[in-house]
Protein backbone atom coordinates (compact mmCIF):
# COMPACT_ATOMS: atom_id res chain seq x y z
CA UNK A 1 0.00 0.00 0.00
CA UNK A 2 1.33 3.00 -1.05
CA UNK A 3 2.59 5.93 2.08
CA UNK A 4 1.51 8.92 -0.02
CA UNK A 5 -1.04 9.64 -2.25
CA UNK A 6 -1.06 12.85 -4.34
CA UNK A 7 -4.25 14.35 -5.85
CA UNK A 8 -5.47 17.55 -7.15
CA UNK A 9 -5.36 18.51 -3.67
CA UNK A 10 -1.46 19.10 -3.59
CA UNK A 11 -1.82 20.35 -7.26
CA UNK A 12 1.05 23.86 -6.57
CA UNK A 13 -0.60 25.28 -9.89
CA UNK A 14 2.41 24.12 -11.83
CA UNK A 15 2.22 20.94 -14.20
CA UNK A 16 5.56 20.66 -14.16
CA UNK A 17 6.74 20.94 -10.73
CA UNK A 18 3.22 18.73 -10.49
CA UNK A 19 4.83 16.04 -12.36
CA UNK A 20 7.82 16.30 -10.80
CA UNK A 21 6.23 16.03 -7.10
CA UNK A 22 4.29 13.04 -8.92
CA UNK A 23 7.59 11.66 -9.45
CA UNK A 24 9.54 11.65 -6.42
CA UNK A 25 6.11 10.74 -4.29
CA UNK A 26 6.44 7.22 -6.41
CA UNK A 27 10.14 6.90 -5.12
CA UNK A 28 9.23 7.39 -1.80
CA UNK A 29 6.45 5.26 -1.98
CA UNK A 30 8.71 2.71 -3.56
CA UNK A 31 11.65 3.36 -0.95
CA UNK A 32 8.62 2.34 1.87
CA UNK A 33 7.58 -0.90 -0.22
CA UNK A 34 11.54 -2.24 0.01
CA UNK A 35 11.60 -1.19 3.83
CA UNK A 36 8.49 -3.05 4.63
CA UNK A 37 8.67 -5.74 1.91
CA UNK A 38 12.56 -6.58 3.33
CA UNK A 39 14.49 -5.88 0.07
CA UNK A 40 18.34 -6.45 -0.04
CA UNK A 41 20.64 -3.22 0.48
CA UNK A 42 21.45 -3.18 -2.71
CA UNK A 43 17.91 -2.45 -4.28
CA UNK A 44 17.13 0.09 -1.39
CA UNK A 45 20.39 2.04 -1.85
CA UNK A 46 19.88 2.51 -5.91
CA UNK A 47 16.09 3.71 -4.90
CA UNK A 48 17.69 6.43 -2.56
CA UNK A 49 20.47 6.90 -5.44
CA UNK A 50 17.09 8.15 -7.66
CA UNK A 51 15.70 9.86 -5.35
CA UNK A 52 18.62 11.70 -4.36
CA UNK A 53 18.98 12.80 -8.05
CA UNK A 54 15.39 13.43 -8.90
CA UNK A 55 15.09 15.31 -5.55
CA UNK A 56 18.04 17.21 -6.82
CA UNK A 57 16.74 17.68 -10.25
CA UNK A 58 13.42 19.00 -9.08
CA UNK A 59 14.70 21.32 -6.03
CA UNK A 60 16.98 22.64 -9.33
CA UNK A 61 13.87 23.69 -11.25
CA UNK A 62 11.57 24.48 -9.23
CA UNK A 63 14.34 27.06 -7.58
CA UNK A 64 14.43 28.48 -11.42
CA UNK A 65 10.52 28.70 -11.34
CA UNK A 66 11.06 31.06 -8.39
CA UNK A 67 12.92 33.08 -9.32
CA UNK A 68 11.17 33.66 -12.40
CA UNK A 69 8.48 34.51 -10.29
CA UNK A 70 10.22 36.57 -8.23
CA UNK A 71 9.02 34.77 -4.75
CA UNK A 72 10.07 36.51 -1.69
CA UNK A 73 10.70 33.57 0.05
CA UNK A 74 13.62 31.84 -2.00
CA UNK A 75 16.08 31.92 -0.04
CA UNK A 76 14.60 30.11 3.22
CA UNK A 77 12.96 27.46 0.59
CA UNK A 78 16.48 26.87 -0.72
CA UNK A 79 17.61 26.64 2.94
CA UNK A 80 15.00 23.81 2.87
CA UNK A 81 15.39 22.12 -0.22
CA UNK A 82 19.54 21.93 1.20
CA UNK A 83 17.98 20.13 4.11
CA UNK A 84 15.92 17.93 2.51
CA UNK A 85 18.81 16.80 0.46
CA UNK A 86 21.45 16.71 3.31
CA UNK A 87 18.81 13.95 5.13
CA UNK A 88 18.64 11.91 2.06
CA UNK A 89 22.36 11.75 2.33
CA UNK A 90 22.25 10.76 6.19
CA UNK A 91 19.92 8.06 5.26
CA UNK A 92 22.48 6.82 2.17
CA UNK A 93 25.43 6.44 4.71
CA UNK A 94 23.12 4.75 7.50
CA UNK A 95 22.05 1.91 4.82
CA UNK A 96 25.47 1.91 3.23
CA UNK A 97 27.25 1.12 6.81
CA UNK A 98 24.74 -1.55 7.29
CA UNK A 99 25.14 -3.07 4.21
CA UNK A 100 28.89 -2.86 5.11
CA UNK A 101 28.24 -5.19 8.08
CA UNK A 102 25.93 -7.59 5.93
CA UNK A 103 23.01 -6.13 7.81
CA UNK A 104 19.64 -5.57 5.55
CA UNK A 105 18.17 -1.72 5.39
CA UNK A 106 16.46 -0.72 9.36
CA UNK A 107 12.62 -1.19 8.33
CA UNK A 108 11.61 0.46 11.85
CA UNK A 109 9.81 3.02 12.15
CA UNK A 110 12.34 5.85 11.71
CA UNK A 111 12.68 4.87 8.02
CA UNK A 112 8.45 5.40 7.60
CA UNK A 113 8.95 9.02 9.88
CA UNK A 114 11.27 9.91 7.98
CA UNK A 115 9.75 9.51 4.55
CA UNK A 116 6.36 10.96 5.38
CA UNK A 117 7.77 13.90 6.82
CA UNK A 118 10.28 14.15 4.09
CA UNK A 119 7.49 14.21 1.64
CA UNK A 120 4.95 16.41 3.69
CA UNK A 121 7.24 18.58 4.62
CA UNK A 122 7.83 19.31 1.03
CA UNK A 123 4.61 19.20 -0.75
CA UNK A 124 2.29 20.72 2.33
CA UNK A 125 4.56 23.02 3.78
CA UNK A 126 7.13 25.33 2.33
CA UNK A 127 5.94 24.20 -1.48
CA UNK A 128 2.02 24.85 -0.85
CA UNK A 129 3.42 28.32 0.49
CA UNK A 130 4.18 29.61 -2.97
CA UNK A 131 0.87 28.47 -4.99
CA UNK A 132 -0.43 31.99 -4.65
CA UNK A 133 2.94 33.64 -6.02
CA UNK A 134 2.73 31.03 -9.27
CA UNK A 135 -1.13 31.81 -9.66
CA UNK A 136 -0.48 35.58 -9.72
CA UNK A 137 2.54 35.00 -12.29
CA UNK A 138 0.65 32.51 -14.64
CA UNK A 139 -0.35 34.47 -17.72
CA UNK A 140 -3.09 32.01 -17.78
CA UNK A 141 -4.29 32.41 -14.33
CA UNK A 142 -7.97 33.59 -13.66
FE1 LIG B 1 10.23 22.98 -2.68
FE1 LIG C 1 8.69 20.89 -4.78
Amino acid sequence: MPLVIWSETRSVGDDRMDEEHIGLISLVNHIYDALETGADADSVRRLLAALASAAARHFHDEEEMLVRAGYTGLAEHRAEHAGLLQQIETVREEVARLAARGLAPDVGNLHRVWLLAWVMDHLEGADADYRSVIAAASPSAA
